[in-house]
């Protein structure tokens, strides 16, 4: 078992990964950090990676410190039972140590190529998702060699590491690919396709904190942890499964009121109250960057499901702060019309392009804003319009770019005993 100083080595280096997986780094980026991370920590090693393409040949994946002319070299090797470590390895799904390359048989056809960049061991090990290879992991040596305990937990960790890489990576390009083809069929079935594009963005919001979870998970099995390290590693997993929770929550609440079959429980309420309400819950998040929020206008009577309403309101205030710049004013205002009472949110944010306004109220679209840890799913805006919506009023929004954002939650008066 890892122990020490090896341990918060590795813990450092994994977190490092996986925040480069998270915050969207290119698969070639993310594979690059985890092999220049395990060649830090076994000195002497170069590593590379070698993934699986369509036609079952292992294609260039990530080999930073190995000279050009040797990766090129092997690039479309074909797995086979002497396809030297890697190819081997592939083909036999399982592990291959060539001590010495310039005696092992499976390395006959490659060992010049080695020999003229002083590789001389080479320890191959499969890259697999479930039951699926995906390509390979390696390890060379200038000199003879045989790993021990340490390096063999090494890079089982780091393989792992990679496999979660290549997994995040086609999740996304599948996402992509979906959404591609989705748009183009987009007249013939509306309907049905909204419904997948939506299961496919669920699935992929959820698989970086589930891939977090399974990950820290590990950690504590696997690794000889100190009280801090198990601390930091349990508050990972339970902000991950909040995230989860949360998205799931959204989502449930869009399914039902999408389907008509949200139970709303209309009510006589003070609008100047449910705002005090979600305001009082939402100002911490305000404090932190100095946010001033401010509300003003008529506590008038409106009809609204208050848990509803509540949601709708924290849901603009808190797009409002999460948006804005520190020092700057989010105010939240009421206006009585004829028949109806309006809520304005308004921030001195950056505002939002004319050319995706269009894309404000489409489920998991952030408009490119990045996810971050505290970020939310892009649900936020779809659901405070189902939702008011769902109560009788409706929800706008305008926005102008270097001036802020606008909106407006219509909702009806109580009608009086006339
Ligand atoms: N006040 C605002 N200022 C600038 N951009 C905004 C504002 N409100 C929303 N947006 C943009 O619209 C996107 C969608 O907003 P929405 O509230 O639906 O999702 P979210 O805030 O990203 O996540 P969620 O609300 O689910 O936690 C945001 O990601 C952001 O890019
Ligand atoms: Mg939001």
């Amino acid at each position: 078992m890892l122990a020490g100083d090896d341990v918060t080595a590795v813990l450092d280096r994994q977190t490092a990964v996986m925040e480069a997986l998270t915050s969207g780094a290119s698969l070639a980026e993310v594979l690059d950090s985890i092999v220049l991370a395990l060649e830090d920590l076994m000195p002497a090693s170069r590593c590379s990676v070698l993934l699986l393409d369509d036609a079952a040949a292992l294609r260039h994946g990530s080999a930073p410190s190995l000279p050009v002319e040797y990766s090129s070299g092997i690039d479309g090797l074909l797995p086979g039972p002497r396809a030297g470590s890697c190819g081997t390895a592939v083909f036999l799904d399982r592990p291959v140590i060539a001590v010495d390359v310039s005696r092992d048989p499976r390395w006959a056809r490659f060992r010049q190529l080695a020999a003229r960049h002083d590789l001389r061991s080479c320890w191959s090990t499969p890259i697999r998702s479930g039951s699926q290879v995906l390509g390979s992991f390696a390890v060379y040596h200038s000199t003879p060699y045989e790993p021990d305990a340490r390096d063999q937990q090494l890079v089982r960790r780091f393989t792992h590491l990679a496999s979660l890489a290549v997994e995040h990576d086609r999740a996304s390009k599948e996402h992509d690919a979906r959404l591609k083809a989705d748009l183009a069929r987009q007249s013939a079935e509306r309907a049905n396709l909204a419904k997948s594009q939506f299961v496919t963005a669920v699935s992929h919001e959820l698989r970086t904190p589930l891939q977090s979870i399974t990950t820290f998970t590990e950690n504590l099995q696997t690794l000889d942890l100190s009280p801090e390290q198990r601390r930091v590693a349990l508050e990972r997993i339970k902000n991950a499964a909040g995230h989860i929770l949360s998205i799931v929550d959204d989502v449930l609440d869009l399914a039902r009121v999408e389907a008509g079959a949200m139970p709303i429980n209309l009510d006589d309420l003070l609008v100047g109250d449910e705002i005090a309400a979600a305001v009082d819950l939402i100002e911490p998040l305000a404090a932190k960057p100095g946010i001033d929020v401010v509300c003003s206008g008529p506590s008038v009577a409106v009809r609204a499901d208050q848990r509803r309403l509540r949601q709708v309101i924290l849901n603009l205030v808190s797009n409002a702060i999460r948006f804005s710049a520190p020092g700057t004013q989010v105010r939240v205002f009421t206006e009585v019309a004829e028949r109806s009472a309006r809520i304005h949110v308004v921030d001195e944010g950056p505002g939002i392009p004319t050319e995706l306004m269009a894309r404000l109220f489409v489920p998991f679209d952030r408009l490119g804003a990045d996810a971050g840890r505290e970020g939310g799913a892009g649900l936020g805006l779809v659901l405070a319009r189902r939702l008011s919506e769902a109560m009788g009023g409706s929800l706008l929004l305008e926005s102008v770019v270097g001036v802020g954002t606008h909106a407006t939650v219509v909702l009806p008066l109580t009608r009086s005993p006339a």
